[in-house]
């Protein structure tokens, strides 16, 4: 079987990557579905084709130099369901809520082709009438440390080469190549890992029980 090469994959993922300009991140989690973010999602898609305007192609790895090409995709659940469908723009972190279909040709000619915010389309903190730009000054997520889903909000959940981008599978591997079984389960039980089935075992410390049994 050939051997996978997760850094390669890693490297032309980035390459193709940096000719990316603006990217449109639409939320595709359950909530924000059922709030029709999807048609918002095919909206953008229509918008930008009859705009003439380029789109990434994660696999093209002949870009030019200055090639500059927009990325559309969809993220997991954001965790701010209730104001979905949330659209992403970054390289600036704006985030719109509740965005329908009718708001993606203003977004697309203020936002994506210039660099304007639309302000009805920010978050408003209701307890002092605030605007938020992004997610990062909206207090639902300031309060918030993100480990595990820290890049829940940008990384495309239908594209392994993005997620491989962002190192995902290098623990997977070195555990597989370079690690005993031994390591592996202490390094789990250093990690201070539990189970969430009422009792919080130590799941390092289940595995290498588990080792120790004789088959
Ligand atoms: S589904 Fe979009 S924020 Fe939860």
């Amino acid at each position: 079987m050939a051997k996978i090469n997760l850094k390669q994959i890693k490297d032309d993922y980035q390459k193709a990557a940096s000719h990316i300009q603006k990217r449109i991140i639409v939320c595709a989690g359950t909530g924000c579905i059922a709030n029709g973010s999807m048609k918002v999602y095919d909206a953008f898609k229509k918008a930008i084709e009859e705009a003439g305007l380029e789109l990434f192609v994660d696999l093209k790895l002949n870009y030019h130099d200055d090639d500059k090409v927009l990325q559309l995709t969809g993220s997991g659940c954001q965790g701010f369901c209730a104001q979905g469908p949330l659209v992403n723009i970054l390289p600036d972190e704006t985030m719109y809520t509740k965005v329908k279909p009718e708001d993606v040709q203003e977004i697309l000619e203020k936002t994506i082709q210039g660099d304007e915010i639309i302000e009805r389309l920010l978050y408003t903190n209701p307890a002092d009438g605030k605007k938020s730009k992004g997610q990062l000054d909206i207090p639902f997520y300031k309060r918030q440390t993100r480990l595990v889903l820290g890049e829940c909000s940008h990384l495309d959940p239908g594209n392994i080469r993005e997620y491989i981008s962002h190192d995902g599978y290098m623990a997977a591997e070195k555990a597989f190549t370079q690690m005993t079984p031994e390591e592996v389960c202490n390094n789990i039980l250093a990690s201070g890992l539990r189970g969430r089935g009422g009792g919080g075992f130590p799941t390092g410390r289940k595995w290498l029980l588990t080792l120790q049994e004789k088959s």
